[in-house]
């Protein structure tokens, strides 16, 4: 067997908690949105370089259901930044023939950043070298709660039968319908959980957790990271030949 990779057995779909940019900054002498500001540098970096490593689906945890429970200020400064990233980027994501969509639930998001994200999912509808996906107040249970309502609404209104529902079903009902599953999920900075991020999609997925702060994971990092996907699912090819 060949110890080079073969393009189908690298991540088409790779899924990325950006952890740590709170630490990295304190652990710095800096406040906790200088971190935030770096990380928006290595997002930027990683979206660019994601297509010279296979990629072509990459979905980013910006903000969970949860982060509403820091403080103000670093809730309103990571508003601003999110802001501030769509409007800069705009132009680039066109350039890269980037598509760019958000999950999450939109309703609780100021109106200004609700606009501009429509705006930039209208823009980049057609682009097709990489599908970037940014997880936006997204919490997984929140996301499967909202796709039960709409399935219950459905089944009232009578246009969907509960003898009919698949996994399929459910999984059209999800803000990631038209997204396949993530092959890998990366998560920065030590901690070893899930927290919330894709639970019904990354059922299968392989997980990476690396103790690099996001604000660190440049394309090097992200080149070992998949490296190691590779090597897991060559031993896995091997023993299923045995
Ligand atoms: C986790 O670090 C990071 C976040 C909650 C925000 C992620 C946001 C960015 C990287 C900004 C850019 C994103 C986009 C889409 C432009 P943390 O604050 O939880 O770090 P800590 O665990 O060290 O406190």
């Amino acid at each position: 067997m060949s110890n080079t990779p073969s393009p189908e057995k690298s991540a088409r779909h790779v899924a990325i908690v950006m952890d740590g940019n709170g630490r990295w900054a304190t652990a710095r002498g800096l406040e906790r949105l200088k971190g935030h500001a770096r990380g928006v540098d290595r997002v930027r970096e990683i979206v660019g370089v994601a297509p010279d490593h296979d990629i072509k689906y990459l979905t980013i945890f910006a903000f969970s259901t949860e982060n509403w429970k820091r403080s103000a200020r670093e809730v309103t400064g990571l508003m601003s930044l999110f802001r501030r990233y769509i409007r800069k980027e705009a132009e680039t994501m066109m350039r890269d023939n980037v598509r760019v969509r958000f999950v999450g639930d939109r309703s609780k998001l100021g109106k200004k950043l609700r606009e501009l994200m429509i705006d930039l999912e209208k823009q980049t509808l057609n682009n097709s070298n990489l599908n970037l996906t940014v997880a936006l107040n997204y919490g997984g249970r929140d996301e499967i709660t909202r796709a039960v309502r709409r399935m219950g609404n459905a089944i009232k209104a009578g246009g969907l039968n509960p003898e009919d529902i698949t996994e399929d079903t459910i999984t059209s009902y999800l803000d990631t319908a038209d997204i396949p599953d993530p092959d890998l999920v990366i998560r920065t900075s030590g901690e070893n959980r899930t927290s919330n991020f894709l639970p019904w999609q990354a059922a299968y997925a392989e997980y990476v957790f690396t103790p690099t702060a996001w604000p660190d994971f440049t394309e090097p990092e992200l080149a070992k990271t998949l490296e190691s996907y590779r090597d897991r699912d060559r031993r896995f090819g091997a023993s299923l030949s045995k």
